[in-house]
């Protein structure tokens, strides 16, 4: 471990998992079969998630903007979401995992969001690790809902103009109850945020690896979390401020 660094292992980390329809394409298969070996992927990682005792990890499953590829993909996607949450949750119960979703669910079909209902009510009272999926989600989406909720209690009288701060519209951005992503991993080779949390990222330490997700495994996971321990977060502090904090 560097002999700066603050911290050892992040309590919260956010992933995209990227690469899966290219995975597929070198293989000469479906792009569907990449998500099916993308689901997989994610499964092991959340075993190694509650093996190494990580508190949260986010996952950004579907953005808003994914409406926008072939219709086919995109049903095949939902098809995915409703049978892997139906034949993993109670493995997920078993780990005290507790499962939320975090986006605008009033967009997918009944029978997913009876999936995604179901799915959260059982798991709701566990204390291990925390699994949130980001679903029709977007950065930008989740700050404008915050906006809209802000503006009707100022409109209502609950609150004022100048209640407004940081802190407040913080907490009525999704995971408001969660710390901020210490850690993002992008796997698939592109370095960039792709519209996820933005608000919540300011500081989190961005890691990005050419490793198509469906090749993503424990090991690599091992790898981020090893490479976000020789970081030295500063908080728009000095390093010598940081320092001087840790010596004493
Ligand atoms: C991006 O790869 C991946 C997605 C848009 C979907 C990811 C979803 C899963 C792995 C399933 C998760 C399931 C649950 C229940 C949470 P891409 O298609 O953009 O790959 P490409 O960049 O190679 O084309």
């Amino acid at each position: 471990m560097n002999a700066t660094s603050t911290v050892t292992k992040p309590e919260h980390v956010a992933i995209i998992m990227d690469g899966n329809g290219r995975w597929a394409k070198s293989r000469g298969l479906p792009r569907v079969a990449g998500h099916r070996a993308g689901v997989k992927t994610l499964r092991k990682l959340i075993e190694h998630s509650v093996k190494i005792n990580l508190n949260a990890i986010t996952v950004y499953a579907f953005s808003r903007e994914n409406w926008q590829r072939p219709k086919s993909e995109v049903d095949l996607l939902m098809d995915l979401f409703i049978s892997a949450l139906n034949s993993e949750v109670k493995d997920l119960h078993k780990n005290n995992v507790k499962l939320t979703f975090i986006g605008d669910r009033s967009a997918f079909s009944r029978k997913l969001q009876n999936s995604i209902n179901d799915s959260e009510t059982l798991t709701t009272s566990n204390t291990g690790l925390r699994l949130n999926i980001a679903a029709n989600y977007s950065g930008r989406w989740d700050i404008v809902q915050a906006i809209q909720v802000i503006t009707k209690e100022i409109e209502s009288n609950k609150i004022k103009i100048e209640d407004v701060d940081e802190a407040l519209v913080s907490n009525k951005l999704s995971l408001a109850d969660h710390n901020d992503p210490d850690l993002f991993i992008r796997t698939g080779g592109e370095q960039r945020i792709s519209n996820y949390f933005l608000w919540q990222s300011a500081y989190t330490e961005l890691y990005f690896t050419e490793t198509l997700w469906p090749d993503f495994d424990a090991k690599q996971l091992d790898i981020a979390i090893d490479w976000f321990s020789q970081r030295q977060r500063r908080f728009g502090k000095t390093s010598e401020q940081i320092e001087q904090t840790q010596n004493s």
